[in-house]
């Protein structure tokens, strides 16, 4: 059969932070050759997969990856070889069986993701439909929203304001592109308002500006520059903010030091509800920490379905996380970042799972990525939803919007989305 696996290799290649990846390259017999490589976080969570680095001081200061490559060349090659390629759930699980622990620390999580995607894409080229399609069949066809940084903290900018991410939600637009460019505006007004009150302009690991702020503070300069831009905030522009709590416990709860301050779940979560009335806030993501289970469903409830609750670190796009989250009201919505499971059918099951709870879905990047655009056709496929992929600068973020730009222009609508509010 033509879409037999015949071999695998794989190499280093450099995400965003310069730090070494995995990339991985799948022929068929055919002669089809497909590749792809696989982002890192930082902010990572507790209970994500495990990504393999070498420990070896000597390179790349114990962040090289020749052991995930070597897995990838040897047991993940000789474990895949003679299976078809478009087998997907096939290959994925025997991924996941070949690993055979339940974090992919054996083999790790990034062989086993590089080994994944590229298997897919080349099953994609070997049936000659986009990669979106072989993922999510014919029917997955509307576009994902964007949610786009404007402004970086937390781990991302070396904590210049603590929360991790104030992102702009074009909420009115209806088509991809309109979103792309909505967004541009306000990241353009953003930076007016930055020189006006002599901030920096630095920007963070995915393109953020890294402002030294006041929590709050952030708040205020997003609204304003969603109005210099001519936008009205909440109905058109609305803020999405990723609080990545995990990285503010302390003792006594969340510690805020660009506010001076360490406040209790519950003030934090009474702060936060106090944000969503002064601010057209519909999205929060990682509110509370991975492990701090109970003042989730509070919040969730408190806020209702105005603001989608994402859980990322909480979550870690693992189906029995979700299930335990879904089953206590813990958030509404799930971030999907295949390489904190390991497999794309993983993180696809994740998200289907989430939209027959009616739960919303939001897949995302990490803070290092690489240039190659994978993710913006699993947007699509486990769609319709959202993406959240940085700012709209550094070409490893603009490769998955240019995707999408350029998937919309061959689309009769123009890349239309879900309406806000439906997905
Ligand atoms: P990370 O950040 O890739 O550093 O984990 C992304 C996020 O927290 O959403
Ligand atoms: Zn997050």
């Amino acid at each position: 059969m033509s879409s037999c696996i015949a071999s695998l290799r794989a190499y280093e290649v450099l995400d965003s932070r310069g730090r070494p990846t995995v990339e991985a390259e799948v022929t068929l017999s055919s002669g089809i050759t497909a590749r792809a490589s696989v982002p890192s976080g930082a902010s990572t969570g507790r209970h994500e997969a495990v990504e393999l680095r070498d420990g070896d001081a000597a390179r790349y200061s114990g962040r090289g990856v020749l052991r995930a490559i070597a897995n990838v060349e040897g047991e993940i090659s000789a474990a895949l070889r003679g299976l078809d390629a478009t087998e997907r759930a096939l290959i994925d699980a025997t991924l996941r069986s070949l690993d055979g622990t339940p974090n992919c620390s054996r083999l790790g999580g990034n062989a086993i993701l590089a080994a994944s995607v590229a298997t897919a894409r080349a099953a994609a080229l070997a049936q000659d439909v986009p990669l979106w399609q072989h993922l999510g069949g014919d029917q997955s066809s509307v576009l994902p929203r964007p949610m786009i940084n404007a402004l970086s903290g937390g781990l991302h900018a070396e904590h210049s304001v603590d929360l991790q991410d104030y992102l702009a939600i074009p909420v009115a637009a209806t088509t991809f592109p309109e979103a792309i460019e909505h967004v541009a505006r306000v990241l353009a007004a953003l930076a007016d308002e930055l020189r006006a009150r002599g901030r920096t302009l630095l920007r963070a690991d995915e393109g953020g500006f890294a402002a030294d702020l006041g929590n709050r503070d952030g708040l205020e300069l997003l609204v304003a520059a969603i109005e210099r831009a001519g936008f009205a905030p909440g109905d058109e522009i609305a803020i999405g903010l990723d609080v990545a709590a995990s990285h503010l416990v302390a003792e006594g709860g969340y510690r805020l030091a660009a506010d001076n301050e360490t406040v209790t779940a519950d003030v934090w979560s009474e702060r936060l509800i106090a944000w969503t009335q002064d601010f057209p806030i519909v999205s929060i993501e990682d509110p509370f920490g991975e492990d701090d289970w109970a003042p989730w469903p509070r919040l969730t409830a408190a806020l209702e379905s105005r603001v989608q609750i994402i859980g990322d670190d909480l979550l870690c796009t693992q189906l029995d996380r979700l299930e335990q989250a879904i089953s206590t009201d813990a958030a509404n919505a799930v971030l999907v970042k295949a390489n904190q499971v390991g497999t794309l059918s993983d993180a696809l099951a994740v998200g289907a799972r989430a939209r027959e709870a009616n739960w919303r879905v939001i897949v995302s990047a990490r803070s290092g990525e690489t240039e190659d655009d994978w993710l913006a056709d699993l947007a699509i496929a486990a769609g319709p939803g959202q993406l959240k992929v940085g700012s709209l600068t550094q070409s490893e973020r603009l490769a998955k919007y240019n995707r999408l730009l350029r998937i919309s222009a061959t689309r009769a609508d123009g890349g239309a989305l879900a309406r806000w509010g439906s997905a």
